[in-house]
């Protein structure tokens, strides 16, 4: 079954003209700024002495008695119904939006508030970006774009469109700025591809199927591809892939992208980041209860996020070598599904005892973690999984937790998490609670117990090989509860935008491992 054709992501161009100058717009969008007296000394940003002079109505009064805020995402709308005297005769709305006090982070919300409003139409020309640098700007766009995500298999097509196209009006040395609007589009994107993949049901997105997206972003982006059938992972050692792919009619994959940048390519440092691609989590044997295994069609977030950040590697222009591994797997209850008790022996030899089937992220990490180490070199390991619910108890579903044995690296993601949207926050890897993880007949147990995300962590440090190493753990902010800030209910794609956002970096890897520079 094909997937239906989906709603594209807005247009976005740039403009020095003033946005009610802007022919063709059916809205016009206007900052409101938050000055020193909070409310009571609203303005309105650039663009808005244009547009006075044109409208009939006093933008201020509307303002007024509509008991605008200017807080960051409060929109005030108003239809134009007498276009005589415009300098546009297309315009139809005008929304004045709160940007509060203008930081990237209110920016980032006003522009979704804006994406929210303009469903359906033809064009928004709006004048939010006039007053920021490039940092405001990239995430006003990435609010813009992802605050317009939409998913849907219906019948007769999706229920609203985005707004067709974006200009950014008003800016002075228009030309200048489209670098940025070009970065800030290769991230939105990402993580709307992130998004979209998570979503796909599980009937049609399976290991296969995973793999076949994946070498069609590495030909677009033209990344080196390599995926590894059942009989190759069996053959090379994969047996976590193997052990938790053994269940279901849809065999595992493993699949290996590679980006070099253009310049000192193969000199750069290397970069390997591993995303967890199980397609679906039943739990296997361990079976989930049911309301548990709802949402678990996005269980390849981190593989979707990982594939997401390498296609748009080139366009942000990341200077270090990056390989990214996409382990895929459907956990699935079958007469062949691997057993409690069952051992597996992991790519390299480490041996595992299954002694919970639904801890499965781990066993398909581990293998794909001992081949970076054995197999490429890396200077740093990065991986990104939906691997414990302990994490939505531990942080709730607004910060992503994740666990670093580097605080260059930890402090670097962290930055890059901040500034891309997606706050990341710091887990300790205690080293005591070790002994959780001990197996009577392997070298470790599968399901070690509380604390779940930390005794996670440890199980998959063992395949690290003592490189610098980063685990995000992306299993609770997945998932957005409601429309709420560039998100829309359902899956996040979490992670993409803040790799990006590391990987884009002058020297991402500066610091780490003692490195100076
Ligand atoms: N995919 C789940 C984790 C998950 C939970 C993701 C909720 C998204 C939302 C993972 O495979 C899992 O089942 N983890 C178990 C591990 C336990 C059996 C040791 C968990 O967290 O309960
Ligand atoms: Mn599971
Ligand atoms: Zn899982």
């Amino acid at each position: 079954m094909a997937l239906p054709t989906q709603v594209s992501p807005p247009q976005v161009a740039v403009s020095d003209v003033p946005p009610s100058a802007v022919v063709g717009a059916d809205v016009v969008a206007i900052p409101v700024l938050v000055g020193p007296d909070g409310a009571d000394g609203l303005t309105l940003g650039p663009g808005a002495a244009e547009l006075l002079d044109e409208l009939p109505e006093d933008l201020f009064a509307l303002l007024e008695s509509s008991e605008a805020t200017g807080k960051a995402g409060e929109v005030v709308e108003r239809v134009v119904l007498d276009t005589a005297g415009l300098t546009n005769a297309d315009l139809r709305l005008v929304l004045l939006v709160g940007v509060g006090e203008g930081t990237p982070a209110e920016l980032r919300r006003a522009g979704a508030a804006v994406a929210r409003h303009t469903k359906g139409r033809l064009s928004v020309a709006t004048s939010l970006a006039a007053l920021s640098d490039d940092v405001g700007l990239r995430a006003l766009v990435e609010g813009l774009v992802l605050g317009s995500f939409e998913f849907h298999w219906r019948s007769e097509g999706p229920q609203s469109q985005p707004v067709g196209k974006v200009v950014l009006a008003g800016l002075v040395d228009a030309d200048a700025r489209s670098g940025a609007v070009t970065r800030a589009l290769a991230v939105a994107g990402a993580g709307w591809l992130a998004r979209t993949l998570a979503l796909v049901p599980s009937n049609v997105k399976n290991p296969v199927w995973l793999a076949e997206r994946a070498t069609e972003v590495a030909d677009r982006a033209r990344l080196k591809a390599r995926v590894w059938d059942e009989k190759q992972l069996a053959e090379e050692g994969f047996g976590g892939l193997i052990g938790v792919g053994q269940g279901s009619v849809n065999p595992p994959r493993l699949v290996r992208l590679d980006y070099a940048p253009r310049r000192g390519g193969r000199k750069a440092p290397h970069v390997v980041l591993v995303g967890k691609g199980i397609t679906f989590d039943t739990g296997g044997l361990s079976i989930k209860p049911r309301d548990n295994m709802m949402l678990m069609k996005r269980d390849m977030t981190g593989a979707g996020v990982v594939l997401a950040v390498m296609g748009a590697l080139a366009d942000v222009d990341c200077p270090v070598r990056v390989t990214g591994l996409l382990a895929c797997a459907e956990n699935s209850v079958g007469a062949s599904s691997i057993r409690p008790g069952d051992v597996v022996r992991h790519y390299g030899g480490r041996t595992t005892e299954v002694t919970n089937t639904d801890a499965e992220g781990r066993l398909v990490m581990a293998d794909a973690l001992a081949y970076a180490v054995a197999e490429l070199e890396p200077d740093v390991l990065v991986d990104i999984a939906t691997l414990t619910g302990a994490m939505k108890i531990a942080l709730g579903q607004k910060t992503g937790g994740y666990f670093a044995t580097d605080d260059a690296l930890a402090a670097t993601l962290r930055v890059a998490s901040l500034s891309a949207g997606e706050p990341l926050w710091r887990m300790p890897i205690v080293a005591d609670y070790e002994e959780r993880i001990s197996s009577k007949v392997a070298d470790a147990d599968n399901a070690g117990g509380n604390p779940g995300a930390i005794t996670a962590a440890l199980f998959l440090q063992h395949f690290t090989g003592g490189l610098p190493w980063a685990h995000l753990d992306i299993a609770s902010v997945g998932d957005s509860p409601t429309d709420e800030l560039e998100y829309t209910k359902g899956a996040t794609g979490f992670g993409a935008r803040a790799l990006l956002h590391w990987l884009e970096m002058r020297e991402p890897l500066a610091g780490v491992g003692g490195r100076t520079a």
